[in-house]
Formats: C-alpha cells, sequence, structure tokens
C-alpha cells in the first residue's frame, strides 16, 4: 500500500505539513492561493503553488455577498470537493465557515466533514485565545489545523468592517500571544491577514510552524491571496496588499505562475502592498 502512495507523483510529491516545515526551516517561500473549483484548481495547481484554501470568500466572490458570514458547513464540502479533484501536487486547506467551531464537539464533527465529504487536508479557523479548546480537541484526534489571526473576516460586523489589526503595541503584544498559544494548542500552520510589517515579522519569528501572510508584509514564510483578485477579475477596490499579475500575461496559467514566482523570489508583497 505504501509503496503505492510512494510511487504516485514521484516527480512532483504532494505537499504535505512535513513539505511546509521544510520549506520554512529552509527559508522557501511557501507560494498559496485560494481556488473554489476544479477547473481553476488544475491551474493553480499546474503553476506550482505550494497550498490551496477553498476560502469562505467564496461567499464574496462566488456567491455574490458583501461578507462571508452566510457561507455554510454544506457550501465548503461542495467547493472543496470540487477542488481536490483538480489538484495533484498542492495540499488543500479548507476553511471552517462562521458558527461551524463554537465548541470543540461541533467543530470536530464540521472538520471531520469537510476531510471526509470535501477531501480537505487540513481546516481553518478563525481564532484567537477564545479557540484554544477547540483547537486542542481537533489537534487531539489528529485533524491539521490551520489558525487565522489578525483581520478576521467572520468578525467583520464585531470590528465594524474590513482594517488593519495590531497596531498599537498592546495589540501586537496580544496577537503575537496568541499565536503562540495557538501553536501550543496544536495549530499547524497560523495565517496572519491584514498587520503591520513589523507585526508579520515578529510572529514569524516566534513561531515554529509556517506563518502564511495576506497584507502581512514581506517576512511571512509564505503568502496568499484570493484568486480572483491576482486574475483581475474582482471588480471595484481591491484591497492595498493586492496585486494585478494578470495585467501583463493573456492566459490565466502564465499569471498564476507569475505570481509562484514573484512570492518564491520575495518580490511580492512590494512595499506598495504593505502596512506600517
Ligand atoms: O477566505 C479566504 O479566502 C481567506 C483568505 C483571505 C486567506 O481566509
Amino acid at each position: 500500500m505504501y509503496t503505492q502512495l510512494e510511487q504516485r507523483g514521484m516527480q512532483r510529491p504532494p505537499v504535505n505539513v512535513s513539505t511546509l516545515a521544510r520549506m520554512k526551516a529552509d527559508g522557501e517561500s511557501i507560494a498559496c492561493l485560494t481556488a473554489y473549483d476544479a477547473s481553476f484548481a488544475v491551474l493553480v495547481d499546474a503553476a506550482g503553488t505550494d497550498l490551496v484554501l477553498v476560502g469562505d470568500s467564496l461567499g464574496m466572490v462566488i456567491q455574490g455577498h458583501d461578507t462571508t458570514v452566510p457561507v455554510t458547513v454544506d457550501d465548503i464540502v461542495y467547493h472543496t470537493r470540487a477542488v481536490a479533484r483538480g489538484l495533484h501536487r498542492a495540499f488543500l486547506v479548507a476553511d471552517m465557515p462562521f458558527m461551524s467551531y463554537t465548541d470543540p464537539a461541533q467543530a470536530l464533527d464540521n472538520a471531520v466533514r469537510l476531510m471526509q465529504e470535501g477531501g480537505a487536508m487540513m481546516v481553518k479557523l478563525e481564532g484567537g485565545e477564545g479557540q484554544l479548546e477547540v483547537v486542542e480537541h481537533l489537534a487531539r484526534h489528529d485533524i491539521p489545523v490551520c489558525a487565522h489571526l489578525g483581520l478576521k473576516p467572520q468578525s467583520v460586523h464585531k470590528i465594524g468592517g474590513f482594517k488593519v489589526q495590531g497596531r498599537d503595541a498592546k495589540q501586537a503584544e496580544e496577537m503575537t500571544t496568541a499565536a503562540v498559544r495557538l501553536q501550543d494548542a496544536g495549530a499547524d500552520i497560523v495565517l496572519l491577514e491584514c498587520v503591520p510589517n513589523e507585526l508579520g515579522r515578529t510572529v514569524t519569528e516566534r513561531l515554529d510552524v509556517p506563518v502564511i501572510g495576506i497584507g502581512a508584509g514581506p517576512e511571512t514564510d509564505g503568502q496568499i491571496l484570493v484568486l480572483y483578485d491576482i486574475l483581475d477579475i474582482t471588480q471595484g477596490r481591491t484591497p492595498r496588499f493586492v496585486r494585478n499579475f494578470q495585467k501583463d500575461h493573456t492566459a490565466p496559467l502564465d499569471a498564476l505562475a507569475a505570481y509562484v514566482q514573484a512570492v518564491k523570489d520575495r518580490s511580492y508583497p512590494a512595499p506598495e502592498h504593505c502596512f506600517s
């Protein structure tokens, strides 16, 4: 059985949590993107993306809502299943939607659905210290977890809009402490959204697990962006950290490969994509 698994894709072995840990140790930047369907998953994978997230951003870019709040577990399962069919190498992470992890038992039930029905290899949840028990419970059941800190879009109505987090020293210290505690509780990855460069660097230095940034500066262990933002599909105002990779390319695959290259050689994010 193991021989068969080992032989599959020997040229480009599938990415797993050990690959991601090794990349952090080697200083190789981890290129991540969201995807929501099989056709784009094929392209994102072929471009060399290391990690693909079926984000609850699908509520906005696929379903047309103003926030991620209406997204359900069934929605994520459906899209994760489609994306899983398109991937060969990339590591597949699925988002736990709003109110799907309010206690450890509910979180476990829903994480199992994302893995068994959707084919996810890891689940992501938006959390701080309040989610320690949930992360611990999932980790105890060998569910790989990505903890999302900084700007947490599921909390948009509580925080009053999509804005940069961790700008004052106290908030930055609290976020760093929360990241360490989430790692100690069993999180395998931390994702940091919309924080000043300095905080991105501090959290990345303090943690042993990989830190993936979105608007968190150039010094995190990897970068993630929303697929439709970099392909210039999203209309209207995009966040400061977005770069349009489609504008210099005709084929979407070339634009995606340019993104992966820019993450790998750390030319993205440039100062104009960052917060201070
Ligand atoms: O839902 C999502 O796509 C995300 C990314 C913005 C990181 O959480």
